[in-house]
């Protein structure tokens, strides 16, 4: 069978995940490379090998010239999200777009409708979905050792560690903290909840500290290829409360800058038979003839980057080939703006959205 040609739109940091991913998945040929700075996509064709003749600074004209590529991943910042992948849609390839779906549920439901009508696959870079922990905590669920899970508490806080560039640019990314690392743990815990949909939101955001790029010892996050001054137009720490249709509800906080000790990511589950947390092993905490033990898992089970995007894309690859089904589809991508835009609105207005 002929390998699956691949294209990349949008060459800065995190296609070299996809990138890498191709390369190392049997079925695929990286082959096409495209992003509007030309020297980017110029180094990285020479870094990866591909062709410069294969190489563009314009989606469209590639799309036009290379019908035969089959599939595309989208890694360009979030406002492009949606043009892009609508284009790569409308021309026949299958698409993986990175999280956030896109700036909004609106543009998010335009991919979606995209991707029906030209019967192809939408895939959304949710890449926690296919965790080692995450894996872990799915296998109880299916064996019920959470009972009901009924609520959770996930964080994503950074002390110091705003990006910078179009990361800090609300009109390129749609949005700070919640939009960018929020998104990775609210989808994360739904997809452990059985996919639920949302029905209420209620959500603060506070722009008190900005980028503090002048602050010493932070963590060092800085988007790759920025090319602009620092802008910061995005909130600083969000906070939200969600409540599904299954009565399931979720408080979620994300930051890029925040006056805590130290960074923390956590997800704690909350079920009528167990509980646990992710972070930095998976823990389950239970009764035992009526004591209370706390269960640990003999092999490692913290989140290893080791593999991970590799196995999204094998995922994405795979359901390509209908050898698998599709573990982050973009029906969850929608669900999953509906949610961000929900968190702002209810922030702007000071009361609950209701979603239906
Ligand atoms: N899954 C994850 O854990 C993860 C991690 C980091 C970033 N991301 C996501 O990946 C995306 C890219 O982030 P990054 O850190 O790689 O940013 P980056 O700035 O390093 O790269 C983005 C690239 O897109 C290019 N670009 C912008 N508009 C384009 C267009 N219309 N056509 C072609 N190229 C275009 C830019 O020139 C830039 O080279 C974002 O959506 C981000 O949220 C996901």
């Amino acid at each position: 069978m002929a390998k699956l040609k691949m294209a990349v739109i949008g060459t800065g940091g995190i296609s070299n995940e996809h990138i890498r991913g191709y390369i190392n998945n049997p079925d695929t040929e990286l082959y096409a490379f495209c992003d509007i700075n030309p020297e980017r996509v110029k180094a990285m064709a020479e870094q990866y090998g591909v062709p410069l003749e294969r190489t563009f600074t314009d989606k469209d004209e590639m799309l036009k010239a290379l019908p035969e590529i089959d599939a595309v991943s989208v890694c360009t910042w979030n406002s492009a999200h949606a043009e892009c992948t609508i284009a790569a849609l409308n021309a026949g390839k299958h698409v993986i777009c990175e999280k956030p779906m896109a700036m909004n549920a609106e543009e998010a439901k335009q991919m979606l409708e995209a991707a029906k009508r030209n019967n192809k696959l939408l895939m959304i870079g949710f890449v926690r979905r296919h965790g080692n922990d995450c894996e872990v905590i799915r296998e109880n669920v299916d064996a019920g050792t959470f009972g009901e899970l009924y609520y959770a508490k996930a964080t994503y806080l950074r002390r110091n560690g705003n990006p910078g560039g179009w990361f800090g640019d609300k009109s390129r990314s749609g949005g700070g903290p919640l939009i960018d690392l929020g998104v990775h743990v609210i989808d994360l815990v739904r997809f452990i909840f059985g996919n639920p949909k949302p029905v209420s939101v209620y959500g603060v955001t506070f722009q008190k500290l900005f980028n503090r790029p002048n602050v010493y010892g932070g963590k060092a996050w800085k988007a790759a290829s920025t090319g602009v001054e620092d802008i910061c137009d995005v909130e600083d720490l969000a906070s939200a409360l969600i409540r599904f249709d299954n009565g399931a509800v979720l408080s979620v906080e994300a930051a890029f800058s925040l006056n805590i000790k130290k960074d923390e990511g956590n997800i704690e589950l909350f079920g009528t038979k167990a509980g646990a947390k992710l972070d930095p092993n998976v823990e389950i905490f239970t009764e035992l003839n009526n004591r209370m033990v706390n269960i640990g898992f003999a092999q490692e089970t913290a989140l290893s980057f080791d593999g991970l995007f590799q196995k999204e894309i094998d995922n994405y690859v795979d359901a390509i080939l209908g050898k698998a089904e599709c573990l982050a589809p973009a029906e969850d991508g929608v669900e999953m703006m509906k949610i961000l835009d929900a968190v702002y609105e209810s922030a702007r207005t000071g009361h609950e959205v209701v979603l239906n």
